[in-house]
């Protein structure tokens, strides 16, 4: 095969999930107008935006938890739009909402090992408590008894176990403080490392900039720029106009 055709089907195949202008309805009301992004194998993406713009319905979206939506989102070439939503996480979409998720009754461990395994290539709980010292020892811990930090890092942790490859994270540094949030760069950078995609919303663009390859920046329900995280610096001014900071 000539070169040039080589890289070209290998861009294409590259693309993990693949949005194409996305609609999404809450009932009556139209929240996503045309939403377009696509994350690659392997890279950290960030949702930028103000609040309201979009971010947690596009995942919402995404995991097939909004009444209706139009358009067209693929995972590995699979077209998630009318798949029933039980049937998404199945294909390895690990979601993280901003409510984290995690059941306050049950110890840590009975959180880690809740959600079913679908996929081979999940974590051992083993290596996520390397992952996540903080966790480590807590085991028996039940969820309301850890701090904000613990319990974030213990929502990631347990889609990890699940063999989910593409992770969509929702403001996972969201009210903690800046110790933990650098705790949670590193936890986040390691499973980069493992080759995990992942897809952030975050306000703290300080923070996304030391994790991710690039950023899409969300205004009123849709994607109004796309800014690699080395052109992040250049593009500041516009960031803030964008975000409003
Ligand atoms: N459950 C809901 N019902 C109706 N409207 C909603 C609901 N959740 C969010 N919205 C609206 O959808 C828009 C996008 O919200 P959201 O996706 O939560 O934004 P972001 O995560 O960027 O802050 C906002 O106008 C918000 O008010
Ligand atoms: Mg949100």
């Amino acid at each position: 095969m000539p070169d040039g055709m080589q890289s070209k089907t290998s861009q294409v195949g590259t693309a993990m999930l693949e949005v194409r202008d996305l609609h999404g309805f809450y009932g009556e009301s139209h929240v996503l107008h045309g939403v377009s992004l696509e994350v690659r194998q392997g890279e950290v993406v960030t949702l930028l935006g103000r609040n309201g713009a979009g971010k947690t319905s596009t995942m919402r979206a995404i995991m097939g938890i909004m009444a209706k939506r139009t358009g067209s989102i693929r995972f590995q070439g699979t077209e998630l739009i009318g798949m029933a939503p039980h049937r998404i996480p199945r294909l390895g979409i690990g979601y993280v909402p901003e409510e984290r998720g995690i059941f306050s009754s049950l110890s840590v461990d009975e959180n880690l090992t809740l959600p079913p395994v679908i996929k081979d290539g999940g974590m051992t709980v083993e290596q996520i408590y390397e992952l996540f010292p903080n966790l480590k020892g807590r085991g028996s811990t039940q969820g309301t008894r850890l701090s904000g930090g613990e319990q974030q890092m213990l929502a990631i942790a347990r889609i990890l176990r699940t063999g989910a490859n593409l992770i969509l994270l929702d403001e996972p540094t969201e009210g903690l403080a800046p110790v933990i949030i650098e705790q949670i760069g590193v936890a986040v950078r390691a499973l980069k490392q493992r080759g995990f995609t992942i897809v952030l919303v975050e306000q703290n663009f300080r923070f996304a900039a030391t994790i991710a390859d690039r950023h899409y920046v969300m205004e009123e329900g849709h994607v109004v720029d796309m800014i690699p995280n080395d052109q992040l610096h250049a593009n500041m001014d516009k960031l803030h106009t964008y975000l409003g900071v």
